[in-house]
Order: C-alpha cells, then sequence, then structure tokens
C-alpha cells in the first residue's frame, strides 16, 4: 500500500483542450505536405493526449504505439530505456509524429528519437504535453510542449501513479498526506 496522498489541479482539462487547439494549428503547418503522418503514441501515459491530439488532426492519420519500460511504481526514473513492445508498421521515408505524456529526465526521448531515427523517416518530431526542465539530464526538447511545470511528481490525463489516476480528467500533482 502507498501513502495516502491527495490531488491538487494544476491543469484542467479546459486548459488542455484549448493547449491542444493551438499545438494542431503548428503542427498542421509543418506536416502541410505530409500524405500521411504517422501518429506514434509511447504507452501507456500519452492515450489519453494522442486521442485528443488526432481528433484535432483533420488530416490524413495513422496511429502506432510504442511501449518502453516505465517508472514501474516507483517516482523517480531508471534511466535505463527498455523497449517493451515496438510499433507495428514501418516508418521509413515516412512523417512521424511522437508523442510523450512528459518528459522529465529526458532519457525516453531520446534513447525513442535515437532507435526511430535509424529507421529513415522522412520527417521525425516530437510531442510533449508536459516538460520538468528543471529535471533534464540529457540534451533533449520536444519539438512541440504543451505545458513547461515545475518539479511536481504529477497524474491524470493518461498519467499514473502506480497504474492510478490515469482517468482523471485534468492535470494534477500529488500531495501526501
Ligand atoms: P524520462 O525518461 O525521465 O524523461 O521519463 C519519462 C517518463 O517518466 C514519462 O513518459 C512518464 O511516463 C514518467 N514520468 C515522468 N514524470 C512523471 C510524473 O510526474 N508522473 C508520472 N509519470 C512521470
Ligand atoms: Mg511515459
Amino acid at each position: 500500500m502507498s501513502q495516502p496522498y491527495v490531488i491538487d489541479e494544476l491543469i484542467s482539462a479546459k486548459a488542455i483542450a484549448a493547449r491542444i487547439e493551438e499545438l494542431c494549428r503548428e503542427i498542421k503547418k509543418t506536416y502541410s505536405d505530409t500524405e500521411k503522418l504517422v501518429v506514434v503514441g509511447l504507452l501507456r501515459g500519452s492515450f489519453v493526449f494522442i486521442a485528443d491530439l488526432v481528433r484535432e488532426l483533420d488530416m490524413n492519420v495513422e496511429v502506432d504505439f510504442l511501449e518502453t519500460s516505465s517508472y514501474g511504481d516507483s517516482m523517480v526514473s531508471s534511466r535505463e530505456v527498455r523497449i517493451l513492445k515496438d510499433l507495428r508498421g514501418e516508418i521509413e521515408g515516412h512523417d512521424v509524429l511522437v508523442v510523450e505524456d512528459i518528459v522529465d529526465t529526458g532519457h525516453t526521448l531520446s534513447h525513442v528519437l535515437k532507435l526511430l531515427q535509424s529507421r529513415n523517416p522522412r520527417k521525425l518530431e516530437t510531442i510533449a504535453l508536459l516538460d520538468k526542465p528543471s529535471r533534464r539530464e540529457t540534451d533533449i526538447r520536444a519539438t512541440w510542449t504543451g505545458f513547461e511545470i515545475p518539479d511536481e511528481f504529477v497524474v491524470g490525463y493518461g498519467i499514473d501513479y502506480a497504474q492510478r489516476n490515469r482517468n482523471l480528467p485534468f492535470i494534477g500533482c500529488v500531495r501526501f498526506t
């Protein structure tokens, strides 16, 4: 059993939806000459974000998923990134957008980008809903970021703490009581 905690709202569902609209306008500009965009969600934290994102992208999209080893039930990064589930489709010559929930130390995203780049996509960009720049240990930044947040452990909108709270419609901070 984990210690009892409360969740304080940090970013409302309304603010997330408004930001996604803005981001999608920029994404559509970048991929204006794209025949088909392969949107790659990093499981499991990005599943809600990717669902809202693709419905705001009125273009030809294909959705695929990649799963990397995660924090487990801990709050700290293991720094070692393993691929647990690879893409189903080929990305060679395709335009790809990687969708991440949070960039924290940056190890996950930098590992995934190296892997996908080695498969020779035509274009490879990234979007992260949240960014904790103060925690970065690698030299990486997503092409687009929804919100920069302080060094807080957050949950909701797909993001979990020990597999819980993914179904909250907003982003909240975990506070132990
Ligand atoms: P990184 O490799 O340290 O950048 O970690 C990235 C992954 O750690 C994210 O995709 C999240 O799944 C997880 N993570 C980072 N910060 C948090 C948090 O505040 N709450 C829940 N999961 C987090
Ligand atoms: Mg993740």
